[in-house]
């Protein structure tokens, strides 16, 4: 199941019976490339050891929220954003009522407030507690509020009754929640993503280069796939490997990349640049490396083609750019949604001096973007890259959709 590789599941696991199940579950989820934190209850740690979990996950069983140790190794804000899916395994009714109301008394329930993944919870108790008004109305409430609820299932239960209760097979919870990431909200749809720097040689081996580490581009051609989109992605020279199903490319300097993308262009029906391209290469690249004669050395630059503006003058393609802007954000992104004629723009803050503990942008796996378009704004707070990915393919397609 391709949509779980290199996803963060947060499992939570309650205190019922079914949590012994939840062994086979984490490494079923590791299986299928999922790295998997658990977070246990109180209750839960009577059935199941958290030594059992910390074994099968490879990680620190988190248990307490005032746990000084654990918080320093990794707080809980730091794991509810780590997660890219919360999933509750099994749920006892007293957890669906928490989370219902909004309590916040232990680990898991605080977690459950503090992050921005989707969340699912894998009921699990005897019959009649699952049909009793309280439990349905708490169910339904959490199902409005886009909590998805997998399950229960039919069948013996612990207690020696029969009913509906049991908490779905390990199986069932894992392409539920694999479907969670997958959406068909591009399907039929053909993207072409760039991503990453580019190395405009001066010499053999000297070149001049930026820090953008490419996670934003491969995380959008992620994204894209997950949506159900055909994705090429044209990279310049990064260390990320190639998510699943997508059509790579590589390629080093600005001209490359230009080329590459024009040949892809008519095969295309949304352009996303991400990559940092250099605006300027060396007039002349050097066959030998230079040799350090004079005091002071002058390199002649020309301007690159400008890929973006190129694709987005067809008036073909629906054309998304990227602007990393150290100022004036909304002023320098519009003038740039105008200029280069885009349908949509995402801007992110770079290299804030007022806030040098931003830790956002270029070389980072967190980002905060404004998304700016001919009439309209929305802003997408700090999240890891692949969550912003996400909401950022879901506001192309829907605009997409809208223009045709
Ligand atoms: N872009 C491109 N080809 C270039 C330069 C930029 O496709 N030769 C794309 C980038 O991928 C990004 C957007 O254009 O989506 C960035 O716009 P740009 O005006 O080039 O931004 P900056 O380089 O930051 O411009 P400036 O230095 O003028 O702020």
């Amino acid at each position: 199941m391709q949509t779980l590789l290199g996803k963060h599941i947060l499992l939570g696991v309650t205190g019922g019976i079914a949590a012994y199940k939840c062994a086979e579950l984490v490494r079923r989820l590791r299986d299928e490339g999922a790295e998997v934190r658990v977070v246990m209850t109180r209750s839960a740690t009577e059935f199941v050891t958290p030594l059992t979990f910390q074994a099968l996950s490879g990680h620190t069983v988190h248990t307490d929220l005032l746990d000084p140790e654990a918080e320093a190794a990794m707080g809980h804000i730091e794991l509810a954003r780590w997660a890219d899916a919360v999933l509750i395994a099994p749920a006892t009714a007293n957890m669906i009522g928490k989370l219902a109301q909004g309590i916040a008394n232990d680990l898991l329930s605080t977690l459950c407030l503090a992050t921005q993944a989707p969340i699912a919870v894998a009921p699990a108790m005897n019959h009649i507690m699952w049909s009793d008004q309280a439990t349905q109305d708490n169910i339904n409430t959490l199902r409005n509020r886009q909590i998805a609820v997998f399950g229960p299932a039919f069948g013996n239960q612990a207690c020696g009754e029969t009913g509906e209760g049991r908490m779905l097979e390990t199986t069932e919870l894992i392409e539920k929640l694999a479907s969670i990431f997958s959406h068909e909200s591009l399907r039929n749809t053909r993207v072409l993503i760039t991503a990453g720097p580019t190395y405009e040689a001066i010499d053999p081996v000297r070149f001049i280069g930026n820090r953008s580490s490419g996670r934003m581009g491969f995380a959008m051609a992620e994204a894209a796939i997950e949506a159900g989109a055909k994705v090429t992605l044209i990279a310049g020279p990064v260390h990320l490997k190639t998510p699943p199903k997508v059509d790579r490319i590589d390629v080093e300097s600005a001209r490359q990349m230009h080329q590459a993308v024009m040949s892809q262009i008519d095969d295309c029906d949304i352009f996303i640049a991400t990559a940092a391209v250099a605006d300027y290469s060396p007039a002349q690249t050097h066959d030998q490396k230079l040799k350090k004669t004079e005091e002071t050395l002058s390199i002649q630059l020309r301007r690159n083609p400008d890929i973006l503006a190129e694709v987005a003058a067809t008036g073909k393609v629906f054309s998304v750019g990227f602007a990393a802007e150290t100022e004036q954000l909304e002023d320098h992104a519009r003038k740039k949604l105008q200029s280069k004629q885009l349908d949509l723009i995402a801007a992110n803050q770079v290299a804030n001096h007022d806030r040098p503990d931003e830790d956002t942008g270029f070389n980072s796996e967190y980002n905060a973007l404004d998304i700016y378009w001919a009439n309209g704004h929305i802003q997408l707070e700090k999240a890891r890259k692949t969550e912003l990915a996400r909401k950022l393919i879901n506001i192309i397609a829907e605009h997409y959709k809208n223009k045709h």
